[in-house]
């Protein structure tokens, strides 16, 4: 090293470690009411959809009892720890579009039997229905969760829609009840959530409001099923105020909640979606500002409701929502599969927030789709699996699951059009302060300082999940590339939490 060089890098150093305790970061201020509770989070909020399509479920999650891949009874191991891990609340199947092509009577008896029909909407691929209604709903068993069944409107009729529900349900000695048990299960299951239609004014058969809301009077007064259920009316792809109105004016009296879907394409534009990797920071900008599109719709779709049920007795559920990218290049057609980076994580955190936020309306919601399929919780391939940065940010969300909304209000600096952080606070089942904290802004860091009005914490510690590139995402050869890690950046001192999260950053703190 010449004298120079040894100077210049001196010099550099001495600027480095004098700047690194002043980097720059933004300034974030704010208080959470822990004397003002809010309405309960509905742990439904955390559902998730499971459509047969691609890789979602058949090699997914079902591998059948012959398979080398570890599987209990047919359902995947690996798959199945990582969801009881996950608590999934419930889950919804069989779609989607295909809920509207599907004959229910191909997916029961010996599997060896069961007719090959072509999957029309995704891929025309054959399907073997080995994974029927026996199927769902003993993995929703193994999995803990409740039950979300779509019977199909499209394509099917009031009769078979009440004969599937009464084949499930019914404890009688119906030759349909008969039937069930003939095929293995004694007990009738539950249907805690049944959806009338799947998009009906597309691919659910392209139905004017006026028609939908007729067919969801008629059907839903033919099919009973044993032991309650809460009675879903769809509503278009994407929200459609006009469509709202219609339905709840011809069938209101008649449903318990009526369900929206909303998707994040970068660009807005079905056609060119964007990539799910290999983006720039406009990219990441704009699926933020178009996932915050849905809190509008959400406050839109809730005044419509609260019009004809201003005490909020029927539910607005979000059927399906998430990030919606071109799909992976080289990917079979139609069979949506998409990597999952940082930003998706964030995506999920936002979202979360919001439906926190909406949470005295919004009682239900299913991210799009759980394994292989758009913004899903698990990718697998063979007998390899992945947890994506969704999953981790569903994961350090748990405590949320059930937990009482508290007010959160938030002084932050612009991150283009929207606030560079975002967050929310609830007091859990345990008693516990959760406080999460989403810094979209991928170059800054912020200073987060919030005063605790109406609680008293002594003890606070935390997750975080960040990771350096934008796109930054997990493998089947680098699984742990984004993973959440401790954090021990949050300090609690006279009442007031603060804490720096770094760019672009989720973090969930537990306050006692
Ligand atoms: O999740 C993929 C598809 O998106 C669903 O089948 C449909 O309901 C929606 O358009």
């Amino acid at each position: 090293m010449t004298a120079l060089t040894a100077l210049r890098t001196t010099a550099c150093t001495l600027l480095l470690s004098a700047a690194a305790p002043l980097a720059f970061a933004g300034s974030v201020t704010g208080r959470v009411d822990a004397g003002q509770p809010g309405p309960v989070i509905a742990p439904e909020l955390y559902g998730q959809f499971m459509e047969q399509l691609g890789t979602g479920i058949d090699g997914g999650i079902w591998v059948g009892p012959d398979s080398d891949i570890p599987n209990t009874r047919g359902y995947r191991n690996d798959v199945l720890a990582a969801l009881k891990e996950l608590k999934v609340p419930v889950l919804r199947w069989p779609g989607g579009c295909y809920a509207d092509i599907y004959d229910w009577r191909t997916g029961i008896g010996p599997r060896a039997k069961r007719p090959v029909t072509l999957n029309r909407w995704w891929g025309n691929k054959e399907e073997h229905n080995a994974f029927g209604t026996h199927e769902f709903f003993e993995f929703a068993e193994l999995v803990g969760a409740k039950t979300f069944l779509n019977v199909n409107v499209g394509t099917g009729t009031p009769r078979e829609a009440a004969q599937w529900v009464e084949y499930i349900t019914s404890p009688t000695n119906s030759t349909l009840a008969q039937e069930r048990r003939r095929n293995g299960r004694e007990q009738p299951w539950k249907i805690d959530f049944l959806g009338i239609g799947n998009e009906p004014n597309g691919c659910g058969g392209r139905m004017r409001a006026e028609t939908f809301a007729d067919l969801f009077r008629q059907y839903s007064g033919f099919i009973a099923p044993h032991g309650g259920t809460t009675m879903i009316a769809s509503g278009p792809d994407a929200t459609d105020p006009a469509w709202t109105r219609t339905t709840m004016e011809i069938a209101g009296e008649h449903l318990d909640a009526f369900s929206m879907h909303y998707y994040t394409l970068p660009t807005g534009d079905w056609t060119t979606k964007g990539p799910a990797t290999g983006f720039g920071e406009p990219e990441w900008r704009a699926t933020f500002e178009r996932t915050y599109m849905i809190e509008p719709m959400i406050q839109e779709q809730t005044a419509i409701m609260d019009e004809f049920d201003p005490e909020a007795e029927k539910a607005l559920v979000i059927g399906e929502w998430g990030t919606w990218y071109d799909p992976t290049p080289g990917s079979p057609g139609g069979w949506l599969q998409q990597q999952n980076s940082i930003r998706d994580g964030l995506v999920a955190a936002v979202n979360l927030n919001i439906f926190h936020r909406n949470a005295k309306r919004l009682r239900a919601a299913g991210i799009a789709q759980m394994v292989n399929v758009l913004q899903a919780m698990l990718l697998t391939d063979g007998a390899k699996m992945v947890r994506t940065p969704t999953y981790h940010a569903f994961r350090m969300y748990r405590p949320f699951q059930g937990a009482t909304s508290l007010p959160l209000a938030l002084r932050s600096p612009d991150y283009g059009s929207l606030k560079a952080v975002d967050g929310t606070a609830a007091r859990g089942s345990d008693g516990k302060l959760y406080v999460a904290l989403v810094n979209l802004d991928p170059g800054e860091a912020m200073d987060v300082s919030l005063a605790l009005e109406g609680a008293q914490a002594t003890r606070v510690s935390g997750e975080l999940l960040t990771a350096d590139g934008l796109d930054a995402h997990n493998t089947f050869d680098a699984p742990e590339t984004v993973r959440p890690v401790a954090f021990d950046g949050a300090r609690l001192a006279d009442g007031t939490l603060s804490a720096r999260l770094p760019a672009k950053s989720l973090v969930v703190l537990t306050l006692e």
